[in-house]
């Protein structure tokens, strides 16, 4: 939600180049942007615009030079999608300017006591520049940005500039902040793809610290008011993996990569996957959680952990999870799924896990995220940067890791092993050309209708919820998914002749339940979309999967998301930019 980025350093492009790194950071927020650098005599200049940052020129950006320059990506919260509520904000006297990513929450009585007339836009943020301006009055930059920082409520990442200053100042709660490093330059980010193509070093800010970036930067303690030291990480991810490269979209590529994710994702040293096994066992009451996507795969190794290692572990929403909280004990665990690991809700689960003094497993994608720093165990996923907002290669890796810790669960950690390196052999296997064109045959068939109700039983119902949410996010086309059974006690009086019904069904014990499902739709003259590995009357379209076993949700769930896609171009519709949504959600 908002991505922000700001470069100071030897290059006098900085227009340029804090320009071209928004693209990177587009996914997070798309209705509006714009860019902030130091004019030569010391003053600030600044665009601003309604629409994508992709679509947009960079005249009047590009021939500018500067050493210092901040830009934004604005997924609106406070105040509708207009140029003056777009970032950056510059004070009323034009000496401060900020870029926020969050919610203040107390921005109310910041205007009631500044005067709503100071104020030009109906966003929380222009109360930091306005508030650190008028600090500024008495103090100077440094000591006016660490005390608004101190005073602001709720969640931010915040990035300053002041006229007549050479140096940005940063600061954080609740909101990722990143800051890369390379020899006298400096690259503060919500993500690292924005800076990728300079440099792998970087400083993660933690909540409640500030960094002040003036020839080298400084890190503060908000809460103790002292000097911190940082350390520099090196990140594993390479430029090219967070391009698209000859795919038209960002959304394929990542469905593509699938072809290497799973074994990546499995690629886990044994000693720690036992050791999280043997905390699993002793743990009194594991809970399952995430949001969205993550949640649907949480909901999937409920039955991974039943079916496999014969274990209780209980799903609930992030966003629902905190209303369980008299269940959770020292020896609970909480094991929580997400891609990004900013996920708000998350962090609230996590927040609340903790209190009650519970450990917390975290399987994430982005190393050093928020999520991966606050768990007291983490995974890495290892899908590589995925940055189409509909998630794909991230939902199979954490399915896969899931389904490897479940095995060791069981003590079966090499039958584990050995499934998913079949089954990831299995899926380099279905993502030929000759599979996508099918596809998208079936989507073209049914990319006029209306609705789309998908099925599934046992660990492919979480599936179906999940192709769904696929459907829904890039097309538009209302998609919903059941638990097969449950047609018959309601839903299926929404179908009628020629509604596509999509049936996940895998070779296990409950395929002879769905089939029977699967007719009903059939006999009320539902098209049947049927995936599965094999091939039965009732299916108007076949899309062929490979038997993958318990791992069944992994390869049942790549072909809507390759119908979702082609559904969503045929519509002619953006799939890595879908309306409404940005990708990590760091709201509440
Ligand atoms: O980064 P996270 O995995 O925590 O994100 C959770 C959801 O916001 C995410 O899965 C969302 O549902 C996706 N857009 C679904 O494709």
């Amino acid at each position: 939600m908002c991505g922000i980025f700001a470069y100071k350093g030897s290059r006098d492009n900085a227009p340029e180049i804090v320009f071209e790194g928004l693209k990177k950071l587009e996914y997070r927020g798309y209705d509006s942007w714009g860019v902030t650098w130091k004019k030569n005599d010391g003053s600030i200049s600044l665009q601003k615009q309604i629409g994508k940052i992709s679509e947009a020129s960079k005249e009047g950006i590009i021939d500018e030079k500067s050493h210092l320059a901040m830009s934004h990506t604005r997924w609106a919260t406070h105040g509708g999608v207009t140029q003056k509520n777009a970032h950056p904000h510059l004070s009323s006297g034009g000496k401060v300017a900020v870029i926020h990513n969050g919610i203040i929450e107390n921005y109310e009585e910041f205007k009631k006591r500044l005067g709503f007339e100071r104020f030009r836009s109906e966003t929380d943020t222009e109360v930091i520049s306005e508030l650190i301006e008028e600090y500024m009055k008495d103090l100077n930059f440094e000591e006016a940005t660490k005390k608004v920082a101190k005073e602001l409520k709720g969640r931010y990442a915040f990035i300053a500039m002041a006229t007549g200053e050479n140096r940005i100042i940063a600061a954080r709660r609740g909101s990722p902040l990143i800051l890369g490093v390379k020899e006298g330059e400096y690259f503060l980010a919500s993500d690292i793809p924005a800076f990728l193509q300079f440099t792998r070093d970087v400083n993660y800010l933690d909540d409640e610290q500030m960094v002040v970036i003036d020839d080298k930067p400084r890190f503060y303690d908000l809460l103790t008011d002292s000097e911190i030291e940082k350390r520099l990480v090196t990140i594993d991810w390479n430029p090219q993996e967070a391009e698209k490269g000859d795919f038209d979209h960002f959304m394929l590529k990542e469905i593509m990569d699938q072809k290497e994710t799973i074994i990546r994702a499995i690629d886990q040293n044994e000693e720690a996957i036992l050791k999280i096994a043997e905390y699993i066992k002793n743990a009194k009451g594991v809970f399952l959680s995430g949001c969205g996507t993550g949640g649907k795969v949480c909901m999937a190794a409920e039955y991974f952990f039943s079916v496999v290692a014969n274990r209780h572990v209980n799903f609930a929403p992030a966003s629902e999870f905190p209303i369980y909280h008299h269940f959770l004990i020292p020896e609970s665990l909480l094991i929580v799924v997400s891609q990004s690991g900013e996920t708000a809700d998350v962090l609230e689960a996590m927040h609340v896990a903790k209190e009650k003094g519970a450990k917390v497993l975290s399987l994430v994608n982005v190393q050093g995220s928020t999520v991966a720093r606050y768990s007291d165990f983490s995974l890495l996923i290892n899908a590589g940067p995925e940055k189409a907002v509909a998630s794909t290669k991230a939902a199979t890796s954490q399915l896969a890791l899931l389904l490897l810790i479940a095995h060791a669960v069981a003590g079966k950690l090499q039958d584990g092993k050995k499934l998913l390196i079949e089954t990831a052999s299995q899926i380099n296997d279905m993502l030929n050309p000759r599979f996508l064109t099918y596809i998208k045959e079936v989507a073209d068939d049914i990319v006029h209708s209306d609705h789309t109700y998908i099925i599934g039983k046992a660990a492919n119902y979480p599936m179906a919820l999940e192709a769904a949410i696929k459907i829904q996010e890039v097309s538009y086309i209302h998609a919903e998914g059941f638990p097969a059974g449950e047609l018959k006690h309601g839903p299926i009086a929404l179908v009628s002749p020629g509604t596509p019904c999509i049936s996940l069904i895998a070779e296990d014990e409950v395929k002879g339940d769905i089939i029977n499902n699967t007719i009903e739709l059939k006999a009320r003259g539902a098209h049947i979309i049927g995936v599965a590995p094999f091939r039965h009357e009732s299916f108007d379209h076949w899309i062929r999967v490979p038997d993958a076993g318990v791992a069944s949700p992994i390869v049942n769930v790549i072909p809507i998301q390759l119908l979702a896609y082609y559904l969503s171009v045929l519509r002619g519709c953006n799939p890595d930019m879908p309306r409404n949504l940005a990708k990590s959600v760091t709201v509440k």
